[in-house]
């Protein structure tokens, strides 16, 4: 289906990989998203099809089993998932963006070795943060680690995993020393078998097919050389990995947003009232275009954070641009598309009504359109007082 393509300046590469997820979203992925919306439930051959395709280790390096490509890359292969099923391209993007970068940004060379083939081949992984007492304010986290030999010993409870059912590998923030604050949060990778148990599947609005835990640690040890970074900077590990993932929150909204557009639009044209297509009315029209136009203006904005990104330009402000702006309008341009098939609009059988559903998190996750406004808050403040 369309795209709004003024961006025309992907490589070859780039190109290639949208081609690849479009063809997967469109033969594997958009026969299941109803099935999988309405029982809550991500389909095993998905999870599989996304290791087979290689969009689970897009930046990890060759000789360690990823496909090696930029982050515009993990960008597109998001939005493209996000067109057919954003639960679908929630898990890819939990991922590549915050597991398999927190791994290749500040593992040791060993653990790259260890944890990077495994995450592209295979072993699905998801990022701890959030806590029942601590979202928005994540640097408070209570879950505790101390060291007993060479082993932490985990206490504590995490919400809302995304992934978290299904996930063999977690990266768990927790505190190690909460004499200091939040410099005592520090970043460890751990596997199921450990002993990291799910508490609770969560039952939500949207993205019903990602699966939402909370996770208990109950004395859950972890062997020290399973530290990644620094202990003591965790905290700066989740949140500089929080800044390029909240692209991939964009990119998802806008691929959202593209997938409501494309289902509703052309239905437009089908269904007459009046003796003419509804879509051409001109109150019909010009929903349309400006529905057009915020697609493009958040895609133009989260491609630009992925290109300053993969340039190695700051990107902080731009990201959180990205995905606030994204948010505004895939809830609108979804909740426009409704109205656009009118009753046909609010029934499940087109999933007209399910991209407007899925909407919704993106305002609240990887960072609340609060917590997004407060970045770039803090960044008008800096340059103007
Ligand atoms: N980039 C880099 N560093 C940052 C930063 C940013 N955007 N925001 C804060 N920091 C650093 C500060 O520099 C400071 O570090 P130093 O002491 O080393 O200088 C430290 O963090 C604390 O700064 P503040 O006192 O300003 O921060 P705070 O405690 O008020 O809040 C925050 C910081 C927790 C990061 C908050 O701004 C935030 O982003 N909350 C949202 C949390 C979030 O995004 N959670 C997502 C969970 S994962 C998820 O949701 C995945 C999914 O759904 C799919
Ligand atoms: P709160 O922080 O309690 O916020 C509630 C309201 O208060 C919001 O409107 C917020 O903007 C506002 N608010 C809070 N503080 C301020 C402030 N300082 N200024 C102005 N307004 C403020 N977490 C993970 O770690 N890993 C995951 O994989 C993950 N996946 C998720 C999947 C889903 C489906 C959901 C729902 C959540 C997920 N989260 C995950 C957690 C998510 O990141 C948090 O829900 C989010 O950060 C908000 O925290 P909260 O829900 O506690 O809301």
């Amino acid at each position: 289906q369309s795209g709004l393509n003024s961006l025309d300046t992907f490589t070859e590469e780039e190109e290639m990989l949208r081609e690849t997820v479009q063809r997967f979203a469109q033969d594997v992925v958009a026969p299941k998203v109803r099935e999988m919306d309405e029982n809550e439930m991500m389909d095993p051959s998905i999870i599989k099809g996304l290791f087979e395709q290689g969009l689970m280790g897009i930046e990890t390096p060759a000789d360690l089993g990823g496909a090696e490509s930029s982050f515009t890359s993990a960008i597109i292969a998001i939005e493209e998932l996000a067109k057919v099923d954003p639960s679908v391209s929630v898990m890819c993007d939990v991922h590549n963006t915050l597991v398999n970068t927190v791994v290749r940004k500040y593992g040791s060379k060993e653990q790259q070795e260890k944890w990077l083939p495994i995450l592209a081949e295979g072993k699905l992984g998801s990022f701890c943060l959030s806590e029942p007492a601590s979202g928005s304010d994540a640097f408070a986290l209570q879950t505790r680690a101390r060291k007993e030999g060479d082993n932490y010993i985990l206490n504590g409870t995490k919400m809302w995993i995304t992934n978290s059912y299904e996930a063999e590998v977690f990266l768990i923030f927790a505190n190690v020393d909460p004499s200091k604050g939040y410099k005592g949060i520090t970043c460890f990778i751990a596997t199921k078998d450990m002993g990291v148990q799910i508490a609770k599947k969560e039952q939500k609005l949207g993205i019903r097919a990602s699966s939402t835990c909370s996770l208990a640690f109950d004395d859950l040890k972890i062997p020290a050389e399973n530290v990644i970074g620094e202990v003591g900077k965790g905290y700066k590990i989740a949140i500089e990995i929080l800044n390029e993932g909240r692209i991939g929150i964009a990119a998802q909204m806008i691929g959202l947003a593209q997938g409501a557009f494309d289902k509703s639009v052309p239905y437009t044209y089908q269904r007459s009232q009046f003796g003419q297509p509804i879509g051409t009315f001109q109150g019909m029209q010009f929903s349309i275009a400006q529905a057009a136009i915020d697609i493009e203006t958040a895609r133009l904005l989260t491609y630009n954070a992925a290109r300053r990104k993969d340039e190695g330009r700051d990107f902080t402000r731009e990201a959180a641009m990205a995905k606030y702006w994204s948010s505004v309008i895939a809830q609108r341009v979804a909740g426009n598309a409704i109205e656009w098939a009118g009753g046909v609009g609010f029934t499940r059988e087109t999933g007209i009504e399910k991209y407007w559903r899925d909407s919704k998190i993106g305002a609240i996750y990887e960072g609340t359109s609060n917590i997004q406004l407060q970045t770039i808050a803090k960044f008008i403040q800096k340059q103007y007082s």
